[in-house]
């Protein structure tokens, strides 16, 4: 009883000690990162591709969402588009992103970051998470999507 009564009051202490406010400098570990939401999809007879997701950190209590709708080329059939830094937006100036997709048929993982207040969160995307339908004649006939979880968590940071 007395142990219930003690957690009850850990749990309380920690609700209290998570005050409403989305950005607090005095954070000393980034994440994780959680994102919810992903993505990622190149727009059928176009080779335009979209993106888009919302992400919250321990100091970004707030989701931001990013957004990006870039063009992959004439070979960007089989591949996403690159999001290059300041390339993908969000509606939070705090936040940036990139995505990076090797276009070559292997199995290198696609790179997602996601940079907030100058940390850059890295997230390894397998390639099986990226899938192609083949649909005809013209190569922009065929699809490619992001078909891995819509939520993970960045918890691999750098600079
Ligand atoms: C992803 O990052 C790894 C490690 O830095 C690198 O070896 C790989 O080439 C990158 N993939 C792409 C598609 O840029």
């Amino acid at each position: 009883m007395k142990f219930f009564t003690s957690s009850i009051l850990l749990l309380a202490s920690f609700t209290s000690a998570n005050p409403v406010i989305t950005h607090s400098p005095r954070q000393t570990t980034p994440g994780p990162y959680k994102i919810s939401n992903f993505f990622a999809s190149k727009t059928h007879l176009s080779g335009y591709c979209s993106f888009e997701f919302q992400v919250t950190s321990p100091t970004l209590t707030t989701p931001a969402t990013c957004t990006a709708y870039l063009d992959s080329g004439f070979s960007g059939s089989w591949w996403l588009a690159s999001v290059w830094p300041g390339a993908g937006k969000c509606d939070n100036a705090a936040v940036d992103w990139t995505f990076y997709q090797q276009q070559a048929f292997d199995d290198t993982p696609a790179n997602f970051s996601v940079t907030i207040d100058g940390v850059e969160g890295r997230y390894t995307i397998p390639k099986e998470d990226i899938s192609v339908s083949v649909n005809g004649n013209s190569p922009f006939d065929d699809d490619v999507y992001y078909s891995g979880p819509r939520d993970f968590e960045i918890v691999e940071f750098g600079n």
